[in-house]
């Protein structure tokens, strides 16, 4: 989409939360779309999911530049991109800011993992972060390598995730913001918003927070609008899960019922893909078209 940046920008300096869903190809963008959500999260977990595989640095970034790309092919809401970790160090990050950009992107999203990383929400998983100067040396080349000031670079803290306490993620979030993040994303795999509310309430910088409430879903939109500095929600994974949950179901009916029967009357009818893929458009341009 172009102006996407411009675009997100103003929505986050705007009144109100922003909030966006996970998705991984064009179709699952769009269905994010037309539920009204205010742009898209090229979540790396999902598209790694999507091949069957573990979220941990394996996706090369080619593949989910080509994933995010379609997904702003298929839309007209921003993309906030999921980087990981910038695929390796400073360099790395401009480069790939280079090419997030060019594909239209509105934001990214970068963590304060070693590369590899590991899975954030993983119990038990392999949490390493870089030094803090390590970190503010990659925010500052993407923020260089950026043409348009308005692309956003979101600055992700993974001291909670890593276990390494509160005053640790202050600490980083405030260097973060210090290099010139546009916005501070605080990451927790808590399963009570307790320890988010914590971080929120002794935040004191005028830099946004962004949450990804996955862990603690009892936190809704209004409770993070009470507590302010809040800017943005990413609901990072519920499409892919929910897709799940339905794939689960009718696949075991069709083979208990050894035929589609039943299944048939509980999914959509075709002629609803038709439509999510613009068939319609098509149509109309044989018809002008084609002689
Ligand atoms: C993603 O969706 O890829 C994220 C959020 O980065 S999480 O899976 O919680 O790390
Ligand atoms: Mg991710």
């Amino acid at each position: 989409m172009a102006g996407a940046a411009k675009r997100f920008r103003e929505k986050m300096a705007g009144r109100g939360l922003v909030s966006i869903v996970a998705a991984h190809n064009g179709l699952g963008a769009r269905l994010a779309e037309q539920a009204g959500f205010d742009g898209i999260w090229a979540s790396g977990f999902e598209l790694s999911a999507s091949f069957g595989l573990p979220d941990a640095s394996l996706l090369s970034m080619t593949q989910h530049l080509d994933a995010s790309r379609a997904m702003a092919e298929a839309t007209d809401i921003p993309i906030v991109a999921d980087i990981d970790t910038g695929y390796g160090n400073a360099i790395n990050v401009m480069h790939v800011i280079e090419r997030y950009e060019a594909a239209g992107m509105a934001a990214v999203v970068m963590e304060d993992k070693m590369f590899p990383k590991d899975t954030s929400l993983l119990a038990g998983g392999r949490q390493e972060l870089v030094r803090v100067e390590e970190f503010q040396g990659k925010i500052e080349a993407a923020l260089a390598a950026r043409r348009d000031r308005d692309f956003m670079v979101i600055a992700r803290v993974e001291a909670l995730i890593a276990g390494m306490g509160q005053e640790e993620a202050r600490m980083r979030g405030e260097k973060y913001a210090e290099a010139g993040a546009d916005a501070i994303l605080i990451h927790s795999k808590s399963k009570k918003p307790d320890e988010i509310v914590t971080f929120i309430k002794e935040w004191r910088l005028p830099v946004p927070l962004v949450l990804v409430p996955t862990s603690y879903p009892d936190l809704t939109e209004a409770d993070i609008e009470k507590l302010g500095k809040v800017k943005l929600v990413i609901y990072a994974n519920q499409g892919l899960r929910a897709a799940v949950t339905a794939m689960e179901k009718v696949f075991a009916q069709i083979r208990a019922d050894r035929g589609i029967q039943n299944a048939d009357k509980t999914i959509v009818p075709v002629e609803h893909i038709f439509d999510l893929q613009n068939v319609g458009q098509m149509k109309e341009r044989e018809e002008k078209y084609l002689r």
